[in-house]
């Protein structure tokens, strides 16, 4: 493995999930009051349900910022399948962060390109991330980096690719009824936080988390960039790292 990366190959994602929230909790029991950066997705759901379960005993996740990677564009928060929607239940609820703590792109922005920069501002004005939490799609995207010829380094507008949109649609009523973008944080404000923390779960993800970590760095595999970080925690189940 990369000197840059620890890597952590657990049995299960229970075990998975448990190495993560570790992990997480003691950035956070060092930086109490610092700035987190969330993803979400089916991956990191164990993770938040072992950080509900640590609050309080072994640390406090109400002092922190947060600030998740992207957003449906477009999609009302109290839509069931935004991803305001998904933090405020998985965990900004449970451990009893306040929602004037968190940050999420705006789904109803009605000026969305004023919300990118917006966005990254209060990155900045929170002084940067201390972590950010990543999980993987099969086709390599962090956020909603989508693999493309060129990157963008800032928050912005997104379209879905086809493939993204087909893995999402398993959580909407229909293909048609998932959003055609998004608005994610771009590749600075994830390679700027101090450490990274990405996860993945899943026979589906193990090709994917070989050429991330050892294949070529390329644009077409946006989490191959992670290899220029100084920091990066990797925890996957068995299937996952399979062939790390
Ligand atoms: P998943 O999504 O955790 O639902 O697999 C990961 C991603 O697309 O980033």
């Amino acid at each position: 493995v990369l000197k840059n990366f620890t890597l952590f190959i657990e049995k299960d994602y229970n075990e998975m999930s448990q190495r993560a929230a570790n992990i997480f909790a003691s950035a956070v029991s060092k930086n109490p009051s610092g700035a987190y950066g969330f993803a979400t997705g089916s991956t990191p759901i164990g993770m938040y349900e072992e950080l509900v379960k640590m609050q309080n005993k072994s640390f406090d996740l109400t002092k922190i910022t947060a600030f998740n990677l992207d957003e449906y564009y477009p999609i009302n928060q109290h839509d069931p399948q935004s991803y305001f929607f998904f933090m405020k239940k998985y965990l900004f609820d449970p451990v009893g962060l306040p929602i004037s703590s968190t940050n999420i792109p705006s789904g109803a922005a009605n000026d969305p390109v004023a919300e990118c920069v917006n966005y990254d501002k209060k990155i900045e004005a929170a002084g940067g991330l201390c972590m950010q939490i990543l999980g993987i799609g099969a086709n390599g995207h962090i956020g909603f980096n989508e693999p493309a010829s060129e990157l963008f380094a800032s928050t912005h507008c997104v379209p879905l690719s086809e493939s993204t949109i087909t893995a999402n649609a398993r959580n909407f009523a229909s293909q048609e009824d998932v959003p055609r973008s998004a608005i994610t944080m771009g590749m600075h404000s994830i390679m700027m936080a101090k450490q990274i923390l990405l996860l993945a779960s899943g026979d589906g993800k193990a090709e994917i988390m070989k050429k991330a970590i050892y294949g070529p760095i390329t644009t077409e595999v946006p989490a191959s960039l992670l290899q220029l970080h100084h920091n990066v925690t990797v925890v996957t189940d068995a299937a996952a790292g399979k062939l790390l």
